[in-house]
């Protein structure tokens, strides 16, 4: 999977010089870059991107879907207010136990609820826990193929002007070859043609990393 659609240049521009990272996250990306799967991580812009997102919906609670090593958690739990909250949902115990390591370095950790179950688990669990419209913003980033049911799940716990961002929607530019056909390539192009004609959103696909989705509820 390709962190990026822009040349190498752009994206050292772009990351390197544009985007500036804290100390804990530049460490971070350093400790995940010698482990497998790396490339799963967003880069420094995308990290921008959801603190600042944070910030223009003034979110208070948060849920992310697809944690790994912890990089979008760090910048979006980083935005919070002091009293804010991000659950965050993966299934994996090795890869958010390095997570757990940099929110606790970075101050964060007590914003953060992590749960460790299939997604689609937890956010019907949140459901019937918090109710529905009691987040201010999503960040999809898990299996590609639970993409739509994320999305479903999210409409329902965020509120009305809240924001879900969906990353991985450009798929390596595959989603625009109409002769690529596979399971996860097929499902994030069917989700980009229904949010793009999602009447309870107004959406608009960045071709920020590998393509960031937002969709604002209306
Ligand atoms: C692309 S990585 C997330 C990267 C992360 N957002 C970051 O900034 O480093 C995808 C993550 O989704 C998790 N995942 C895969 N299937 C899942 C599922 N069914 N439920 C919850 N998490 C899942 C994986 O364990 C992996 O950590």
């Amino acid at each position: 999977m390709s962190r990026t659609l822009l040349p190498e240049t752009v994206e050292r521009y772009v990351t390197r010089e544009i985007a500036h990272e804290t100390d804990v996250q530049r460490r971070l990306r350093a400790e995940t870059a010698g482990m497998p799967h790396a490339g799963m991580q967003i880069g420094a812009d995308q990290g921008a991107l959801l603190a600042l997102l944070v910030r223009l919906v003034s979110a208070r609670r948060a849920i992310e879907i697809g944690t790994f090593t912890g990089y979008s958690a760090l910048a979006v739990a980083s935005a919070l207010p002091a009293d804010g909250k991000l659950v965050c949902c993966d299934v994996s115990d090795e890869w958010t136990s390095v997570a757990r390591r940099y929110w606790r370095e970075a101050g964060v950790a007590e914003r953060i609820e992590l749960r460790l179950a299939p997604a689609t688990e937890t956010l019907a669990d949140l459901l019937k826990r918090d109710g529905g419209e009691t987040f201010d913003m999503a960040f999809i980033d898990a299996d590609k193929s639970n993409y739509d049911a994320y999305y479903e799940s999210c409409l329902k716990l965020v509120r009305r002007g809240g924001v879900i961002a969906l990353d991985n929607m450009l798929w390596s530019g595959k989603v625009a070859d109409p002769d690529v056909h596979d399971e996860d390539t097929d499902a994030l192009r069917a989700l980009n043609a229904k949010i793009s004609d999602d009447r309870r959103v107004d959406a608009c696909l960045l071709t920020v990393g590998d393509g960031v989705m937002l969709a604002r509820k209306r």
